[in-house]
């Protein structure tokens, strides 16, 4: 009876919040599931990071791991206190496709499991703004950078055992992504509750939410919805490393390896484009070991070379890149393309067959 009066509130409140989705990206589909309240200052925007997804924990609050089953619950009227429960089933999914840590929120003192007596005791917790106490925190909560956070809509919000949880687990600077299952009453004000408990947090409007009865049948949905956030941030990290990578190259003769940093400039650029060259080191002066690309370079914003020993420069009027190992004086046509930032000190020794190529990480 108490069920179908709060499915009453809630459709009124709420319509059309069957089904699962994920708001991502979709502005309609946030604008249906999202409170009117929440804008894009109080969800932190999307960002794209470009970093790895890193260690990725997954916490949930699920009534069926928060309640002593009692031998006569009835199925019906209480459905998802029996194991497993609608979140517990999502948490274990995202568990399973992004290879994170699972960790269950639970209550030291748990809910009935009678439905009527839990919307009782929830209502009264939310009348409070009660901090249920918890059983368990995070063990080295420190080493994770993405949490994927799952919960119920509980009268039109979280459960307060998930604020408590916010409020003893500190998840400043993590990136989170929100899970949750309900009834007619969507995300209600969960996203915005959440948002003021962890307001540190980087919290994505990458949402996913499914209406209770949906729950069981989403796996495809919600794997597929944790499988590219993993997956685009580990792609972006790949992307990054090959990217700083190619910012550094290695100028190798017999057993020596000197690592050069490339600045940012045309000129630096058009010298990587045509590695690897094998060529002869030449003599210049007393401060220069100098050799000639295959073709010339593209000084144009490329700014002037004015480092001391280990700098690598071109001299555009000959055509040659100089890898000084001292002293030289500025001149407008040296222009910089970067610092020696290992072996600088073999540069002077340099002689014979060199071989400039990009820099693998373990090269240094
Ligand atoms: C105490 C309590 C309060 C609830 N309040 C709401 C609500 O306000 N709006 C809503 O849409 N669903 C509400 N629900 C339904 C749950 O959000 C929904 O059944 C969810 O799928 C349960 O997930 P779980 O099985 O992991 O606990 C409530 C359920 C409980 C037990």
């Amino acid at each position: 009876m108490r069920r179908k009066i709060l499915a009453a509130i809630c459709i009124s409140m709420v319509l059309g919040a069957v089904g699962c989705s994920s708001s991502g990206g979709a502005e309609e589909e946030a604008a249906e599931t999202m409170p009117e309240n929440i804008t894009e200052n109080t969800v932190a925007e999307e960002s794209e990071r470009n970093s790895s997804p890193g260690k990725i924990l997954v916490a949930y609050f699920s009534w069926a791991d928060n309640a002593v089953l009692e031998d006569d619950v009835d199925a019906v009227t209480s459905p998802s206190v029996i194991p497993p429960g609608n979140v517990q089933q999502l948490a274990g999914w995202v568990q399973e496709e992004t290879g994170g840590d699972l960790f269950t929120i639970r209550v030291t003192d748990p809910y009935p499991s009678d439905w009527d007596e839990c919307l009782d005791r929830a209502n009264e917790e939310r009348g409070e703004n009660a901090r249920p106490e918890l059983e368990e925190q995070v063990e080295n909560l420190e080493e994770y950078d993405t949490v994927f956070l799952g919960y119920p809509n509980w009268w039109y919000g979280a459960p307060m055992p998930l604020l408590t949880f916010l409020g003893e687990n500190d998840l400043s600077g993590k990136q989170v992504y929100l899970f949750c299952s309900h009834g007619t009453g969507g995300l209600a004000q969960s996203v915005e509750q959440i948002t003021e408990a962890a307001p540190d947090a980087v919290i994505s409007d990458n949402i996913f939410d499914c209406y209770e009865e949906d729950s069981a049948s989403s796996q495809e949905e919600i794997q597929s919805w944790a499988g590219e956030i993993a997956g685009a941030g580990q792609e972006a990290a790949e992307e990054s490393a090959e990217q700083s990578a190619a910012q550094r190259i290695s100028v190798q003769f017999g057993d020596n390896t000197v690592i050069y940093e490339l600045n940012d400039s045309p000129a630096a650029a058009s010298l990587g484009e045509q590695l690897p060259i094998t060529v002869e080191v030449e003599d210049f002066s007393t401060n220069e070991k100098i050799f000639y690309p295959p073709q010339e370079l593209d000084t144009s914003d490329t700014p002037a070379a004015e480092g001391g020993a280990g700098t690598l420069a071109y001299y555009a009027p000959w055509g040659d890149v100089v890898m000084y190992y001292d002293d030289y004086n500025e001149n407008p046509s040296l222009f910089e393309l970067g610092q020696a930032v290992s072996g600088a000190e073999q540069i002077g020794e340099m002689t014979g067959t060199i071989i400039i190529d990009l820099a693998d990480i373990g090269d240094e």
